[in-house]
């Protein structure tokens, strides 16, 4: 990054900045003034001549009105708050930050895939010295706010405001972390439970997925109680313990809870783990998460009659589940670009305002309609081409198929009777699961008729000399899609105003995707508007989350403190939204 935005801005109150930013804003308006009835003669009096200039200008406003990007909104001025920011960027907040965030750590609250039942599996117990360790932590915020234990170690945090009609702001993180295998402990270089704090970054399993956010966003409930802040909105943290095991224990619980309280539509804003800043095409984007991918599971199953292997059939189940993969692997989903999709947004926002946006995709990008044009026989050029950026990028729209777990025979003078598959899928907006299954039933009946099988899809069966489908578990179906409009005033304008207000107006807020899943899956009919947000940044310090789920797990810490300073300008600006 040669431009830092975040330099010059940082440092100062919010206030500061504010009566800055509203002097720049009114010049800004008269220049705009100004523009507008020069562009407005020009095009009077030289008519068809400024035709083809117009033209261009057309194509930048037509990406603009596809990202909006507001104005920066800084809360009204309030001397105790503001000094808030002064007082996050302080070495007194630095120190005391790294030793709550490396203490978090240090607190191995690991969740497995085999846990047993609460209160019966003893791996659990480890959830009572987390919230020890908060309590000890954070003695204010357990001393005001309302704390409520769902389904035993779910943490449910109330901070009532004073105006009932605002819907309240939640903000989630989850308590667990991913295991830490045996065999790798050796090749970190801090012990992974150690927090280990090296001057810049904590280090350890959780650090930053996502013991991070929870502490962080603690910190700034306890800083905004220690300002005397007093909310008009109420504020909910909610922090599942099982998210990377499914999540059926805490958020599924925690959101039962909470919905029971508000209904339906209840909630303003969700804010919870997810992606962050990353430069593109030569700016510097801050990409929430506004969407995620799909997912399911499918299991195959060939089931033939067994034998000794002195007298074998041509194919064995081995064999002609092999065939099978074979036919699954030879093609691929089809790319396209749904209108829904983020990244589609994401595509307008380059075009309007990325310098190396690459000129071939904004040529496709400005003769696209509608993704509804693209009619299912035909390729979606504009997809395919920024396909080829990378399969990272492909896969934003591309529903994948993964051959990952396959097991079949026995004994080596035995014939198979079984031969078993499963594959894992990760579903593009725009599709289902059933687009999925229905193909893998198509495929499958190929094969079961090749081979004289019964095929048994999806319905639960089997029979010996069969072909059998099912689903290892329920399938998640892509998750509702964020509104973004930024210039429709609603929480994502509040959440790219916060953060260009905290890193400065040339980085630009777009809707991005997330092709994991996070603890919000069950949280989709509390409000239209999650977001899977990170918004820690620290120019010069790249991401701020290092290694998630492998070893080596680090977070930066200056990012971090500004990921508190952003929470804070956020619950603040909610507090003073009116919708
Ligand atoms: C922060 O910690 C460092 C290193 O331990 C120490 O040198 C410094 O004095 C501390 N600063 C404050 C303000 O506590
Ligand atoms: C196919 O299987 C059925 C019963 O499983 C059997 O009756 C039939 O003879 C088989 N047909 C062939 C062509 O092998």
């Amino acid at each position: 990054m040669e431009k830092s935005p975040i330099d010059a801005s940082l440092p100062l109150a919010a206030s500061q900045q504010a009566k800055q930013s509203r002097v720049r804003r009114s010049a800004l308006g008269v220049l705009a003034l100004i523009g507008t009835s020069y562009l407005l003669l020009s095009h009077g009096i030289f008519g068809t001549l400024r035709h083809r200039h117009l033209g261009h200008w057309h194509h930048r406003d037509h990406f603009k009105a596809g990202c909006v990007q507001p104005d920066p909104i800084f809360p009204s001025k309030n001397d105790d708050l503001d000094k808030l920011q002064d007082f996050i960027g302080s070495d007194t907040f630095r120190n005391a930050t790294v030793a709550r965030m490396s203490g978090a750590v240090q607190v191995k609250s690991v969740s497995f895939d085999d846990l047993g039942v609460i209160g019966e599996d003893p791996r659990w117990d480890v959830f009572y010295d987390f919230y020890a360790y908060l309590e000890n932590t954070f003695p204010l915020i357990h001393e005001k706010l309302q704390v409520e234990k769902v389904n035993t170690h779910g943490l449910l945090y109330t901070w009532k405001g004073s105006d009932d009609s605002l819907k309240p702001t939640l903000l989630m993180a989850h308590q667990d972390t991913v295991p830490v295998p045996p065999e790798t402990i050796g090749a970190w270089t801090y012990p992974p439970w150690s927090g280990a704090y090296d001057g810049k970054y904590v280090w350890g399993r959780g650090s930053s997925d996502c013991k991070n956010q929870l502490i962080g966003t603690l910190e700034t409930i306890q800083l905004l109680l220690e300002a005397k802040f007093e909310p008009r909105r109420t504020i909910l943290l909610s922090y599942g313990f099982d998210e990377e095991c499914s999540g059926k224990q805490g958020a599924a619980k925690l959101s039962e809870h909470i919905h029971n309280r508000y209904g339906d539509d209840g909630i303003a804003v969700i804010v919870d783990e997810g992606s962050s800043s990353e430069e593109s095409w030569g700016t510097l984007f801050f990409k929430p998460g506004t969407g995620e991918k799909g997912y399911t599971d499918v299991k195959i199953t060939i089931r033939m009659p067994g034998g000794h292997s002195s007298i074998p059939s041509d194919h064995t189940s081995i064999g002609v589940l092999s065939e099978l993969i074979t036919h699954v692997e030879a093609e691929q989903y089809r790319i396209y670009l749904d209108d829904e999709n983020p990244y589609y947004q994401q595509l307008q926002c380059g075009a309007a305002y990325s310098p190396e946006f690459p000129k071939k995709l904004k040529k496709l990008l400005s003769r696209r309609r509608s993704s509804k044009n693209t009619c299912k026989a035909k390729p979606d050029h504009l997809a395919i081409e920024a396909a080829k950026q990378g399969p990272e990028v492909k896969y934003l729209m591309q529903t994948s198929q993964a051959v990952d777990v396959i097991s079949g025979g026995i004994k080596v003078n035995a014939l198979p009777e079984r031969a078993t598959v499963t594959i894992n899928h990760r579903i593009n907006i725009g599709e289902t699961s059933k687009v999925v299954h229905d193909r893998l039933t198509k495929l499958a009946g190929h094969i079961a008729d090749k081979y004289n099988l019964t095929l048994h899809a999806f319905d639960g069966k089997e029979e010996p000399s069969s072909v059998i489908l099912t689903e290892t578990r329920d399938a998640l179906e892509v998750a509702p899609v964020t509104p973004t409009d930024g210039s429709v005033d609603g929480p994502f304008k509040v959440l790219a105003g916060t953060t260009r207000a905290l890193y400065g107006e040339e980085v630009v807020v777009s809707p991005g995707i997330m092709t994991g899943n996070t603890d919000t899956r069950y949280y989709w009919s509390l409000t239209r508007h999650i977001f899977r947000f990170g918004p820690g940044y620290a120019p010069g310090e790249g991401s701020w989350m290092g290694n998630i789920h492998t070893v080596d797990e680090r977070v930066n810490v200056q990012s971090h403190i500004n990921s508190v300073k952003w929470f804070v300008l956020f619950v603040r600006n909610m507090d003073e939204a009116e919708f």
